[in-house]
Formats: structure tokens, sequence, C-alpha cells
């Protein structure tokens, strides 16, 4: 499933959120059965962060993306958030958002996993397709609460984070030039967590899906842009693991050094991942007027999402928008 924007969305401000609390590996080796080696040379991961809950730091970085963007809650349309970890299963974690910062419009949770925040950005596009003018897209996660803390093969990867950005509709094509979303229902088994408990997962079968389907998918994205993927300035991928990224920009054909990493500091923070690397790039000045950026995230579903963003120079605004903890970027 995929396809051209008929209609355009710009992202024009962004804005992340961390908790203050750093969990190192040396945390992990002093009382499991690791060490800063193994996970180091396995994931890429140096530490992360935990704590807060999903709602909160969806508010912290939300709160910053309208501030970058130059805007006021008031002129958002609608709060479109991607989370694994819903704070309740009901009311959804997007009506606290919408109402501790002040949005008039509408409000609703989308749970693609890791995949979810490329996911809500293709809806939200969508939205502004049928006339939406401003949506708040924010990707949070708290997954150290449905990890177990004693199971070394989980525990050192996943944790929690924020990330939003703003939509807002233009004049003309918008920024989305091609995008593709899929979901292989019959592997949802392969990562799961039931209400009340934690995460479990088949950690090799998963590594060799993700690099397949973010190929993939990202080749569908490429050539429904009608561009290649040797003129992608930055890749932006889901940082779940160092070496499934690296299998992945070798298949594409991309240098690492055109690839947005943020893991190392970040651990996997699921929908919240993308949205980090995205603005650690943004920050970084790395991404210019007309360049082509590449997003492109998998997870539990197994579900799968990509899409390629012409840089506009509207979306270019000054000034700090970080709340929380900050990220130290580059490369581990
Ligand atoms: N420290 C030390 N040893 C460990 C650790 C750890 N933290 N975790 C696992 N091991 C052990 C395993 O128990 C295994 O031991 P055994 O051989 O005695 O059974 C050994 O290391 C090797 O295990 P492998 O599975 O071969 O290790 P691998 O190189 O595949 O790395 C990992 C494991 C990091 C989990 C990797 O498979 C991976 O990243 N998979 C993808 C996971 C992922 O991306 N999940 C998120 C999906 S997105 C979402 O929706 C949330």
């Amino acid at each position: 499933m995929g396809g051209r924007s008929v209609r355009g969305g710009v992202v024009t401000g962004w804005g992340t959120a961390l908790p203050e609390r750093i969990v190192t590996n040396a945390d992990f080796e002093a009382r499991l059965d690791t060490s800063d080696v193994w996970i180091t040379e396995r994931t890429g991961i140096k530490e992360r962060r935990h704590g807060g809950t999903t709602a909160g730091l969806a508010i912290d970085a939300g709160r910053a993306a309208i501030a970058h963007a130059g805007l006021q809650p008031t002129d958002i349309d609608f709060v479109l958030l991607a989370t694994t970890t819903p704070d309740h299963l009901v009311p959804s974690t997007a009506s606290e958002v919408e109402a501790e910062l002040g949005v008039p419009g509408g409000a609703a949770d989308l749970n693609a996993a890791c995949s979810g925040f490329v996911y809500a950005l293709i809806h939200a596009h969508g939205l502004i397709a049928l006339g939406l003018r401003r949506i708040l897209v924010i990707g949070s996660d708290t997954l150290s609460r449905i990890t177990d803390q004693n199971d070394r093969n989980t525990a050192v990867l996943f944790a929690d984070g924020a990330g939003a950005v703003v939509l807002e509709s233009v004049e003309g094509p918008g920024e989305l030039l091609g995008w593709d979303l899929g979901s292989d229902g019959s592997a949802r088994g392969l990562l799961t967590a039931p209400h009340g408990g934690h995460i479990g997962m088949d950690g090799k079968e998963v590594f060799r899906r993700a690099v397949r389907v973010m190929v993939d998918s990202a080749h569908r994205s490429l050539e429904r842009a009608g561009v290649d993927a040797h003129d992608v300035t930055v890749v932006v991928p889901h940082q779940a693991n160092l070496r499934i990224i690296e299998a992945a920009m070798q298949r594409l054909d991309i240098p690492m050094q055109r690839c947005a990493t943020v893991l190392h500091s970040t651990g996997n923070t699921s929908a919240a991942s993308i949205p980090l690397a995205l603005a650690h790039v943004l920050d970084g000045g790395q991404v210019d007027h007309d360049d082509l950026v590449l997003l492109v995230g998998f997870g539990a579903g197994m579900s799968w999402a990509s899409a390629v963003l012409r840089w506009d120079e509207r979306s270019r605004h000054a000034g700090g928008h970080h709340r929380g903890g900050h990220l130290t970027g580059g490369a581990p």
C-alpha cells in the first residue's frame, strides 16, 4: 500500500523530551549477567533514559515542537500520538496531551509499535489532504515500564523518550514525495507484551526481518518518490540496533555518514526513536533546503513504514526546543 501525497504538508517545528535518569551499560553489568562490551558490540547502545509517563514526555516534546514552529497550542487542529505504551487502556494518551497543552482539536492514539511515528506522519498528511491545517504528530513511549529489568535479553534494549513535529498545510505538493506502509500480521507473535506483562521477543528472527523490511520498504518509497537512494541526504532509521541499521544501509548502498543515529544514548525508544533521531540531524544542521530525507521504521506487528521527504525551507526555524534530557548525538 502506498502512493504520492496529493496535498501539501511541511514540518515547521520539532521537539524532543527524555527522562532525566540515565541508565548505563555499567548499571546493567552490576546486576545482570551481561557486560558493556557485549551490549556495545551487539547493539551499539551505551546508555538509555528511564522514567516519566508516555503523556508527560509527549506533552514536553509537543509543547517544544509547537513553540519551535512559532505557534500556540490553540493553532493546532489535531494531536496524533504514536505509542505502544499508552498510560491507560481508556482514555487515549492523546486526550491527556491535548488537555494539558490546551489544543482545541481532535486527539487520538495510534499503535504501530516502532513504525508508529512514520505511520502517524503519513496519516497526518492524509488529514491535511482532507483539509486540516496544523497537526501535532508525536511519538512517545515508556518501554522501560513493560520491560522485565531482570531479563538481559530485553532490559538492555528498551527505553523511554518522546519526539514531536508540527505538520502544517501549505500551497502546493508539500514535502512528502513517496511513502510506504505495511504489516505482516502473521508474524505478530515474534514480539509481544500481554496486558500487565513484559515484552518477549524472538530477537534473531526480528533482526532478520527488520533488515529485509526496512530495505524493501525504503526501495518502494524511493521508487514512488521518483528518486534514487544515492540522492538521499540523510536516512533516519528506527533506532533498535546499530547492526540492523548498518546492514540496511549497506543494502541500500548509502554510507553510514548519511545515517542519523542516536541509539547509543537513547536505546530503543520505539515510536519516539525516529523523531528523536530526526531532531538530532535537524539540530545538527545536516539537512538543508531541497535535501532528501528518508525515514524508515519497523516494529512489532510486524509493521513497517517509510517516507521520502524533500526538506522545505519553511521547515527551518532557529531556537532551542529540548525539554528534560538532551541528546549527545553522533555515532558511538
Ligand atoms: N548480555 C549478554 N548476553 C546476552 C544478552 C545480554 N544483554 N542478551 C542476550 N544474550 C545472549 C543470549 O542469551 C544468547 O546466549 P545463548 O547463546 O547462550 O543462548 C547469546 O547472547 C547470543 O544471542 P543472539 O540472539 O545470537 O544475539 P544477537 O547477536 O542476535 O543479539 C539482539 C541479540 C541484540 C536481541 C539482536 O538479536 C537484536 O537486536 N534483535 C532485534 C531486536 C529488535 O530490534 N527488537 C525491537 C523491534 S522494534 C519494536 O517493535 C519494539
